[in-house]
């Protein structure tokens, strides 16, 4: 039934967990896809602190997404050796951009027939609110015209 499964992580522990519902979907499923989206505030974060050193933005921001996409291929990789030892065909990808938008626009290209992920995931720096459901999560459900899985 739901033979293609979006899985975007962020990484955090909470995203993690989400790994034990995907191999209880198993029987019904036979790919997932694995997004992580490098979040552009962070990106754009760093562009204002190079201008403000003087530095040279697009030479500094190039150097830092190949270093982001390289820590987080490292990561993704774990990921994909771990679906694959149960049995899914896997594929994976690394997006820029804002991490709501990305999830959706790659459940359009992939035609996916679920989109599986975290309530909660690592958060946004100095947010300290506790709250029912992350923004990454709620836009998603908010916007996807598939269906979601939100695992607590
Ligand atoms: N950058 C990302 N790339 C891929 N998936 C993500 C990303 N950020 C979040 N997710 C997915 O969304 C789930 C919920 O994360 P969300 O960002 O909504 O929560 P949060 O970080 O606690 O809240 P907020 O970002 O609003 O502070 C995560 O468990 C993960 O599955
Ligand atoms: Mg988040």
């Amino acid at each position: 039934m739901f033979k293609k499964i979006l899985y975007p992580t962020d990484f955090s522990e909470e995203a993690k967990k989400v790994l034990e519902y995907l191999k209880v979907l198993k029987d019904t499923s036979e790919e997932v896809v694995v997004l992580h989206v490098i979040d552009r505030v962070v990106v754009e974060a760093y562009k204002d602190a190079f201008a403000w050193a003087g530095m040279n933005i697009k030479f500094e921001t190039d150097k830092l997404n190949r270093k982001l996409v390289e820590k987080a291929e490292e990561k993704i990789g774990d990921i994909v050796k771990y679906l694959r030892e149960k049995g899914f065909k896997v594929k994976y990808l690394i997006r820029i951009g804002s991490p709501w938008e990305e999830i959706l626009k790659v459940a359009d290209c992939e035609k996916v027939s679920i989109i599986v992920l975290g309530s909660h995931g690592c958060g946004k720096l100095g947010c300290e609110l506790e709250k029912l459901i992350g923004s990454t999560a709620e836009n998603v459900i908010r916007h996807s015209k598939f269906p979601v899985m939100v695992v607590k």
